[in-house]
């Protein structure tokens, strides 16, 4: 398995990494037997990198991880865990806290659930507006220090807060939402990172299934599927979005490969310092994802991709409008 570091002082992790997220309900329910096989084939084909958040099925998804690596050696894997978001009883979300105490209680709570003594990348889920970042990552660092938390990271955080906060403590990685279809990072965000020395670990690279080739527009959505709520799965939308697809299944299968590597693919060309988060749920997309590494593009592929899924082409927001101003842009 191919490496990519995060940040000037790493943790070098593999090229993809594995986002747990939609194991723990966000896209519907989840079978936890084949979560947890998952988890483990991934390990076995050397993924090292496991993202979760705290907040992904109320504590449900870092517990499920923690079981999945009683048995694996977890000092050979980082594990990036997002903090902050609030949940409501009825799964409901109710803002941000980024308070230093909150820092210190979410993370208590994380280490328990998860079974550790230490979180590789711990980060902000997004950024609480009444909490100066500089608070926020002075909390963390206080953590680096006491052994608790190795690197400091950021989540959907704009060009602005990446430089605040790597004022404050060198800053592992940005993760943010980067694909063919969501390309708002390209002007100022990454270039901020760069000028810091952060990485980004992107999510949404197959923009949350839309972008897999295995998305129809009759498949029908259980309860409690983000996807349900999101601009780019409705209506004209969805099949304007479904058009780009099939425009790039064309070059894929020029290249004997499926969609999703090819979306998959782009991402990790962008650069040696993005490293792509794919949300399998199950094993077989696992390793279809995984198949991206071994799909190297050359530039009349770039060519065509660019002219199939051109900037700004796709159709609808990347979150509905409630959720798209808790997004720093
Ligand atoms: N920082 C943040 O704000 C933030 C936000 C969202 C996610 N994340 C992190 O990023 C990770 C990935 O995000 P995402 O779930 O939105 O990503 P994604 O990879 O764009 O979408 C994942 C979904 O695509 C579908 N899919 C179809 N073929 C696939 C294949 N070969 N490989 C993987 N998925 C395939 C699956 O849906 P079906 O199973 O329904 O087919 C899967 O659940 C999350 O797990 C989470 O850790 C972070």
């Amino acid at each position: 398995m191919n490496t990519r570091k995060l940040g000037q002082q790493g943790p070098e992790v593999s090229a993809i990494g594995l986002g747990c997220m939609g194991m723990s309900g966000m896209y519907g329910p989840a079978d936890t037997q084949e979560s947890v096989a998952t988890i483990h084939a991934a390990i076995d084909a050397g993924v090292t990198l496991l993202d979760t958040g705290d907040f992904y099925g109320m504590g449900d998804n870092e517990l499920l991880i923690g079981r999945a690596l009683a048995d694996r050696d977890r000092d050979a894997l980082s594990i990036s865990v997002k903090f902050g978001g609030l949940r409501t009883p009825d799964g409901g979300w109710s803002g941000y806290d980024g308070r230093p105490a909150a820092v210190k209680n979410f993370l208590a709570y994380s280490l328990t659930r998860l079974g550790t003594d230490h979180i590789d990348v711990y980060r902000l889920s997004r950024v609480d507006p009444d909490v100066p970042i500089e608070e926020t990552v002075g909390a963390i660092a206080e953590m680096v220090e006491a052994g608790y938390v190795r690197h400091v990271g950021l989540s959907e955080a704009g060009a602005d807060t990446v430089r605040r906060a790597a004022a404050v403590h060198p800053i592992a990685d940005l993760q943010i939402e980067y694909s063919l279809l969501s390309r708002g990072i390209e002007d100022e965000i990454l270039p901020a990172c760069r000028e810091v020395g952060a990485a980004v670990t992107a999510y949404g690279v197959l923009s949350r299934g839309l972008l897999s080739g295995h998305w129809s527009a009759d498949r029908e959505l259980q309860q409690g599927d983000f996807r349900g709520m999101s601009p780019r799965f409705q209506g004209e939308n969805l099949q304007h979005n479904l058009d780009l697809v099939e425009a790039l299944r064309e070059l894929a299968e020029t290249r004997d490969a499926s969609v999703a590597q090819v979306a998959i693919a782009w991402v990790l060309s962008r650069g040696e310092d993005i490293v792509p988060l794919v949300g399998a749920r199950r094993r077989d997309r696992l390793h279809e994802a995984l198949g991206a590494l071994d799909l190297q593009l050359d530039a009349d592929d770039l060519e065509r991709i660019e002219q199939a899924v051109p900037a700004g082409a796709a159709a609808g927001d990347r979150y509905p409008e409630p959720l798209m101003a808790d997004l720093e842009r």
